[in-house]
């Protein structure tokens, strides 16, 4: 029989959940139902980083603790984790030393991101590194806005805070929190709900199959990061939900030789070092993905399937050549991820089939990779275009080309007519850099939206042919980036 509650950890009780809406946020259920309204509501879309609290989860037998935004995550997909919120941080000796810093530094005005803030500091805190940079809480406080204040005095209180080392009583009681987690490791599902209306969380492959078999209209969902907006902002009446978040078959990264496969639970945060191992820039694109938040509930293979035009990895992988692995019930099949995006909300996808991983090639000796996203920010935006570049030059020619653009069709699409104009040419050829960019017309019309013109698409698209062909060659890349630089990475001359 599987679990009909949802079940987690408040304040170092077990809390069950039974008879909820499928679709209730973990914000709301805090708010409304707990009553713990020390949570703010900004944005309901993931962006303002006001609800942010934080998850404690055991992880290859330590607790790890991540933000999350509350707004977005659904109460079910806290099951089997510690729910920390900022009224649980001060205790009775006094302020937490988060809290105490942002006092101190004069971090908070009006106050209404401040619990987020010290939701992030916290998790940050924790994260168990020994130096915390400037840059490091740049990145961590990437998620959350603040109108009034103004970073430099949160910055401050960060730096003070992270520079104590000294534990807190979450450290204290960490031993306790992992054996009250050990009532959550077994393999039983959770089914809460009924045929009509339900939050399924199955603990093994075999039952994630025959759900999703059984209810071809449920809407499956990884972190949610998506599918939450749909329902804060879509209110989108979804009555049955199917999360793949327990199933430990899914939650790896696989390498060989020649080969990085990334499981359909994987998150983006687990996922950046190795896609950090292919090339820097994997690194770079890693780091400007939506914001902590985003990354630690957010999916490598979510970002897949939802088969957005403009989602950041699908160019990323098309240049390697990567392949999907499909399961429906019993059956699996492999794709090539090309032949996944069929039309803009269309995938190669059947009703009861699912994806289990993504499979990547990594690039050999001669291959030279560029990744560019481009952006009205240089964080938490989505990409107006992105993209991947993955040219193999031989003794000065190049001999294979692989280049990929979001942004620039109702798909993520391959731009073979540029290929085909730089193969066979030199790279360090100022006119193979024109052809590559002049073969891009047969290749994309691109449409206009908020986000950017056709015109200006296809011009930057252009240019970053040419940017990505002439960093190749030689050029200083301080003549074509602000950030990221990589002079180490040319072809030799
Ligand atoms: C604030 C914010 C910032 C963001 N920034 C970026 C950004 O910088 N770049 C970017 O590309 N995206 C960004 N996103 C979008 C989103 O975070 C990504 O697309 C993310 O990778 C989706 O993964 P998920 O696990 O949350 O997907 P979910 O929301 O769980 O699912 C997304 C879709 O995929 C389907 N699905 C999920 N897993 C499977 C599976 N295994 N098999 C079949 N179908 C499946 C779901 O049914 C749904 O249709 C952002 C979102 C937010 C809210
Ligand atoms: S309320 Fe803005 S991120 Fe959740
Ligand atoms: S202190 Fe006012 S929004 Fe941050």
């Amino acid at each position: 029989m599987p679990r009909s509650t949802i079940s987690f950890i408040r304040r170092g009780q077990r809390v069950d959940v039974s008879n909820i809406d499928p679709k209730t946020t973990l914000l709301d259920w805090l708010r409304l139902h707990e009553r713990s309204t020390g949570t703010k509501e900004g944005c309901a879309e993931g962006d303002c980083g006001a609800c942010t609290v934080v998850l404690a989860r055991e992880r290859d037998g330590k607790l790890v603790y991540e933000p999350v935004n509350s707004c977005i995550m659904l109460l079910g997909q806290v099951d089997g984790s510690e729910v920390i919120t900022v009224e649980d941080l001060a205790t009775s000796q006094g302020l937490h030393k988060v809290q105490r810093a942002m006092v101190e530094n004069h971090g908070s005005q009006c106050g209404f991101c401040t619990p987020g803030i010290v939701m992030s500091l916290f998790a940050l805190s924790h994260a168990g590194r020994e130096i915390i940079d400037r840059s490091a809480i740049n990145d961590a406080l990437a998620g959350n806005l603040c109108r009034c204040t103004g970073y430099r005095p949160i910055v401050d209180a960060a730096i003070q805070a992270c520079s104590d080392h000294s534990p807190d009583h979450f450290d204290a009681r960490a031993e306790k929190t992992l054996e009250l987690f050990k009532q959550f490791r077994s393999l039983e599902d959770v089914f809460v709900g009924d045929d009509d209306s339900f939050f399924a969380a199955p603990a093994a492959e075999s039952s994630l199959a025959f759900l999703v078999q059984k209810y071809p209209d449920a809407t499956l969902i990884a972190g949610a990061t998506d599918v939450g907006l749909w329902i804060t902002k879509g209110l989108a009446p979804i009555k049955k939900l199917i999360w793949l978040g327990r199933i430990r078959a899914l939650a790896g990264v696989e390498e060989t030789e020649a080969t990085i496969s990334i499981g359909a639970g994987v998150t983006h945060e687990t996922a950046a070092p190795y896609l950090a191992a292919i090339d820097q820039d994997f690194s770079e694109i890693a780091g400007r993905f939506g914001s902590q938040q985003v990354r630690t509930s957010g999916t490598v293979v979510g970002n897949i399937a939802n088969g957005s035009p403009i989602g950041d990895w699908p160019p990323c992988f098309l240049i390697l050549d990567a392949e999907l692995e499909l399961r429906a019930g019993l059956a699996t099949r492999t794709l090539p991820l090309e032949d996944f995006f069929i039309a803009y909300k269309k995938q190669n996808r059947e009703p009861g089939e699912y994806l289990r991983r993504v499979i990547l090639k990594k690039p050999g000796a001669h291959d030279h990779i560029r990744l560019f996203k481009i952006t009205k920010r240089r964080d938490e935006d989505i990409s107006a275009v992105m993209s991947a570049f993955r040219i193999t030059v031989e003794e000065g020619l190049i001999t294979q080309a692989r280049i990929a653009f979001g942004g620039m069709a109702g798909t993520p699409k391959r731009a073979q007519s540029a290929e085909a104009a730089i193969i066979g040419l030199p790279i360090k050829d100022i006119a193979t850099w024109r052809a590559g960019a002049e073969g891009l017309s047969a290749d994309f019309s691109p449409l206009s939206d908020h986000r950017a013109s056709a015109e200006y698409r296809m011009r930057v698209a252009r240019n970053l042919i040419i940017k990505a062909l002439a960093e190749m060659a030689g050029v200083p890349s301080s003549s074509t980036r602000i950030v990221g630089l990589r002079e180490d990475a040319h072809v030799a001359p």
